[in-house]
């Protein structure tokens, strides 16, 4: 049995030391020292075989042994592990001096573009931006913009409620009283953001985005709003743009005005993006309702100012040529990436 222990010694001496992964020193590990079938467990079932008086030094032999290989196996286990992660290191070494590779140059949203430029050119006019709240009450979207209980931008379909109280905002409008309750006159604000009607088809989307003016100082008059608007369209659409006023009607500004500016087209004789008018309306506004200031407890016979708001996707449309509002918000990148500021 001394020969036996000998020889699997010399064995396992051998075999670890030629051996080169962690798999197959396992699998050695299996075969000499692990569970009941490995070499040296099954040697101490034999021990029971032999002579009485010659099983102390036996046993003795052979769990130096064990000690022996467990050792043996240890060192050879660390040993290969810090080859194998050498290994790795190498063939994950990447060469940080390469060139890189250039991703996709992304661009601008349509109605961001449109929204960067409208905020440049007002703000070369002294306004500065503010932007409230989506999720309106009844006060802030209707009551203090003097609409009506009966008026048809509250009918349900229009209107996303989410209580009684509660709406998804309509128009922008809502952040003029925001303003007007919370900033000291004068001021110039723009109120850009995202409004939402319960409407859909090629040129309505549930959520699209306006931009709303606020102008509140002493003796401010229609001509200020005209004066403001004609170096708007100049510089967002061309030199040569002009802006025509038409009567219209909004609860919250009196008199009120809806704004064409000349077809950037055709120029004024008529094509098919003025559909043969010469104009194109691109917003609404008006003077200040005295109780629109009233409501928000400022003195209307001192305060005075007009409002406009406009829409960001209908001049994103009308700028890139777009003819359906829903290219805007599908996401899709092939179609969006055509329309670099
Ligand atoms: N809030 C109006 C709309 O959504 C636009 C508007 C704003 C009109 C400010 C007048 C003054 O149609």
């Amino acid at each position: 049995m001394e020969q036996k222990i000998a020889e699997i010694k010399e064995r396992i001496e051998k075999e670890v030391a030629a051996t080169k992964t962690s798999k197959i020193l396992f699998e050695l590990k299996v075969k000499y020292i692990l569970g009941k079938t490995g070499e040296i467990p099954a040697l101490m079932k034999e021990l029971g075989k032999a002579p009485k008086e010659d099983r102390p030094k036996l046993g003795k032999v052979i769990n130096e042994l064990k000690e022996w290989a467990t050792e043996a196996f240890a060192n050879k286990e660390s040993e290969i592990s810090a080859l194998e992660r050498q290994a790795r290191y190498e063939a994950e070494k990447i060469d940080i001096t390469m060139p890189a590779k250039r991703g996709g140059e992304g661009s601008l949203h349509p109605v961001s573009v449109v929204k960067g430029q409208l905020i440049d050119i007002f703000a070369g006019m002294g306004f500065k931006v503010s932007e409230t709240r989506e999720i309106e009450d009844d006060f802030y979207n209707f009551t203090a913009l003097n609409t009506p209980k009966e008026h048809p931008a509250r009918d349900k379909q229009d209107t996303f409620y989410i209580n009684d109280d509660l709406m998804l905002r309509t128009h922008t409008s809502p952040g003029q009283i925001h303003t007007l309750k919370t900033v000291e006159p004068p001021f110039k604000v723009l109120i850009p953001g995202r409004v939402y009607r319960a409407d859909d088809d090629a040129t309505h989307s549930p959520m699209f985005h306006q931009m709303e003016g606020l102008v509140i100082d002493k003796h401010i008059t229609m001509c200020d709003l005209q004066g403001m608007l004609d170096v708007l369209v100049k510089k967002m659409f061309s030199e040569g743009a002009k802006t025509r006023f038409r009567p219209s009607f909004f609860p919250f500004t009196e008199p009120s005005v809806e704004v064409d500016v000349s077809c950037f087209e055709c120029g004024g004789k008529g094509c098919k993006l003025c559909k043969g008018t010469g104009w194109i309306e691109i917003l609404g506004g008006g003077i200040v309702n005295r109780k629109v200031i009233e409501n928000c407890g400022l003195d209307p016979d001192k305060y005075t100012g007009f409002a406009f708001g406009l829409g960001l996707d209908r001049i994103a449309m009308l700028k890139y040529g777009i003819n359906n509002i829903h290219i805007l918000y599908e996401g899709d990148l092939r179609a969006l990436k055509q329309f670099k500021e």
